[in-house]
């Protein structure tokens, strides 16, 4: 049996999934965290359905063996491909990052023109059109691939003329459409995001995952009274399955603390 006490789990193909976690420390300080970054096998952005399903359940086993109360897969390539099969295959509650996202995205259009930007295999899978267009037909959804935001990202290139121009390179097309929200439908995107903004200009909103994601996260706990209580002293254990070699500095400059718990694991079998 589950108890409040137990930690949050939560797998990313790399350091994304850390835009959650830090969401995560922001709302819900007193939660533990496991999490599980899959450096070995990045980028799954790139690989087939049938391979990234079957990384996203090992990597679930892996967390599952920490007595999670919950899973978080923070990784919009899973998402997209594996969810419904994760689902199906643990009793714990598991939210992803992808339907959060399209319900603020909705909210916060005017035009109902709605900019995705993610990795080949999320665009591929058309979860975010699908998830969209379910809640308004009416909407039009721009979405496009940006394949080298995910090794920027990981090599902690966030600024600079390179990366404005690479950025431009991807987003232009989008931007001539004129959309007036952009999701961005990969978790390491918000570490980009500053970048971003600034070329599409301040009138289009930018849909981080995080908060929406996280929001759901506060309601599944609240629901099944598993919050952990305020006074609990968190841990928050990292685990990677290859040489943490920019994870660890990348990591804690964007979440702003120490990760004084990382450990490489072999593959999550
Ligand atoms: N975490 C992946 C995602 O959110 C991006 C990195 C990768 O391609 O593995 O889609």
């Amino acid at each position: 049996m589950k108890v409040a006490k137990d930690p949050i789990g939560v797998f990313d193909s790399g350091l994304g999934g850390l835009t959650i976690v830090k969401e995560i420390r922001r709302v819900l300080p007193q939660e533990s965290i496991v999490y599980f970054g899959d450096l070995a096998r990045l980028p799954y952005g790139i690989k087939s359905h049938k391979q990234i399903i079957q990384f996203s359940l090992q990597n679930t086993n892996f967390l599952l063996q920490h007595q999670i109360k919950t899973l978080i897969i923070a990784c919009n390539s899973s998402s997209s491909a594996a969810y419904q099969v994760i689902k199906r295959k643990v009793s714990i509650p598991v939210i992803d990052v992808i339907e959060p996202a399209t319900r603020e995205a909705v909210k916060l259009t005017r035009t109902g023109r709605i900019g995705v930007i993610a990795t080949q295999a999320t665009v591929d899978t058309g979860a975010y059109e699908k998830k969209l267009t379910k809640l308004n037909p009416n909407l039009e959804v721009y979405s496009r691939s940006c394949p080298m935001f995910v090794p920027m990202v990981e090599e902690g290139w966030t600024e600079g003329s390179i990366c404005e121009q690479i950025v431009k390179h991807y987003l232009e097309p989008i931007k001539q459409k004129k959309v007036d929200v952009l999701m961005l439908g990969c978790t390491h995107y918000p570490l980009l995001e500053s970048l971003i903004r600034n070329f599409m200009g301040s009138k289009v909103r930018l849909v981080n995952s995080a908060q929406s994601t996280v929001e759901k996260l506060v309601e599944s706990l609240n629901s099944q009274k598993l919050l952990a209580h305020p006074d609990q002293k968190p841990s928050f254990k990292v685990y990677v399955s290859d040489q943490p070699r920019n994870f660890i500095r990348v990591g804690e400059k964007f979440l702003g603390e120490r990760l004084s718990y990382v450990k490489v694991v072999r593959h999550a079998e």
